[in-house]
C-alpha cells in the first residue's frame, strides 16, 4: 500500500515528542522577549501572534517529514503565512500547527500543543496532539482508536495504565448538562465579535432565547487552543467546542482524535441546522471550511433537534 497508517502514526508520535522538546526549550525567556518586542510577534493584529519558536518548530517538523516521506505533501500554519499554497489533494498530506495556542505559549498559560494531522485522499486519518507543558500526548489513527499517554520528562510513558484509550462512556444527553468551549479568535471586526457575543450569550444565559427551550449550558470555557479543545472533548472533559474562523491545521489532528473517541466533528452550519450526530464525515469542505463544532456523541433525541 502507498500509505502505511501504523508506521505514519508511530513516526508522527516521535516527531511530536521532538517538537514538544523544541517548544519547551523555546519557552525559556519567551515572555521577556515578547515584552521587549511585541511588534515583531504580531501577524494580522495584536491578537494574532507568531514567535521564533513557531517558525523553528515548523521548520524542524517539515524537514523531518520531507526526509522520511519525500512524496508526501505538507500544509503548515507558518509556511502558509509565508506565502506557500495550502492545497489539499489525494496525496498523503501533513497538516501541522507547530504551536497551537501561541498566545498561551507567550503568556505561559500551559495549554499549547504541537498539532500534527495527516489527511489521505482528502480525509483526516492520523492525529497527534502533544502538550509538552502538561506532558499529555493524544493520538489516533482512523479506525484504530484514540489514546492519551502521560509522559515523563524524557518522553517515556508513566502511570498505570500508561496509555488510556479515549472512549467517552456515555453520550451527552442534553446541552443543559454540557460544558461548552468557545473561542473569540483573532478576527476582531465588529461584525464577527457581535455575532460571537450573541451566540455565546444564547448559550450561557438568556432564558428567553436560550438553547433548547430556554435552558442554558452548564459552563462556558475558552482555553485558547483549538487542538487541545478537541482533545478535551475526546477525553470527556468538555462536551462541546465550537469555533468560527480557525484553520485546517488547528483541527485536522484533533478531528481524528475526537472521532476515534466516539465524538463528532461537523461544519457549524450543518450542526445548527440538522443535528450533529448525523454528520460525522470530515469532508474536505468541513476540514477547510473554518467553522467547526466538535461534540461528544450526542443522544439521538437531542441530536434530532440540532444544536
Ligand atoms: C489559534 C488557537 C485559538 C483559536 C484560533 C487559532 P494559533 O491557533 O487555536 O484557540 O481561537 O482561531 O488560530 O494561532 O495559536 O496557532
Amino acid at each position: 500500500a502507498d500509505f502505511d497508517g501504523q508506521e505514519v502514526l508511530a513516526f508522527a508520535i516521535e516527531l511530536a515528542k521532538k517538537a514538544g522538546n523544541a517548544i519547551l526549550q523555546g519557552s525559556q525567556n519567551r515572555k521577556a522577549k515578547a515584552e521587549a518586542d511585541w511588534e515583531s510577534l504580531t501577524k494580522k493584529n495584536t491578537a494574532d501572534l507568531v514567535t521564533e519558536t513557531d517558525q523553528a518548530v515548523e521548520k524542524l517538523v517539515k524537514e523531518t517529514i520531507a526526509a522520511k516521506y519525500p512524496t508526501h505533501k505538507f500544509i503548515g500554519e507558518e509556511s502558509w503565512a509565508a506565502g506557500e499554497e495550502a492545497k489539499l489533494d489525494d496525496a498523503p498530506t501533513w497538516i501541522v500547527d507547530p504551536i497551537d495556542g501561541t498566545t498561551n505559549f507567550v503568556t505561559g498559560f500551559p495549554f499549547c500543543a504541537i498539532s500534527i494531522g495527516v489527511a489521505y485522499k482528502q480525509r483526516p486519518v492520523i492525529g497527534v496532539v502533544y502538550n509538552p507543558f502538561l506532558r499529555r500526548l493524544y493520538s489516533a489513527w482512523k479506525g484504530n482508536g484514540a489514546y492519551l499517554e502521560y509522559l515523563d520528562e524524557k518522553g517515556a510513558q508513566i502511570g498505570q495504565p500508561s496509555k488510556l484509550p479515549l472512549n467517552p462512556i456515555f453520550p451527552l444527553s442534553s446541552l443543559r448538562h454540557a460544558v461548552v468551549a468557545v473561542e473569540w479568535g483573532s478576527d476582531r471586526t465588529k461584525e464577527t465579535i457581535e455575532k460571537k457575543t450573541l451566540s455565546f450569550a444564547r448559550l450561557c444565559g438568556n432564558p428567553e432565547e436560550g438553547v433548547q427551550g430556554g435552558q442554558f449550558v452548564r459552563g462556558v470555557r475558552s482555553i485558547g487552543s483549538a487542538a487541545l479543545s478537541c482533545c478535551a472533548v475526546a477525553e470527556g472533559a468538555l462536551d462541546l467546542w465550537q469555533e468560527v474562523g480557525c484553520w485546517a491545521w488547528d483541527v485536522c489532528a484533533g478531528a481524528v482524535i475526537v472521532q476515534e473517541a466516539g465524538g463528532a466533528v461537523v461544519g457549524s452550519k450543518q450542526a445548527f441546522l440538522s443535528g450533529a450526530s448525523k454528520f460525522n464525515d470530515v469532508t474536505p469542505e468541513v476540514l477547510q471550511g473554518r467553522k467547526y463544532v466538535v461534540i461528544r456523541a450526542i443522544a439521538d433525541s437531542e441530536g434530532e433537534k440540532g444544536i
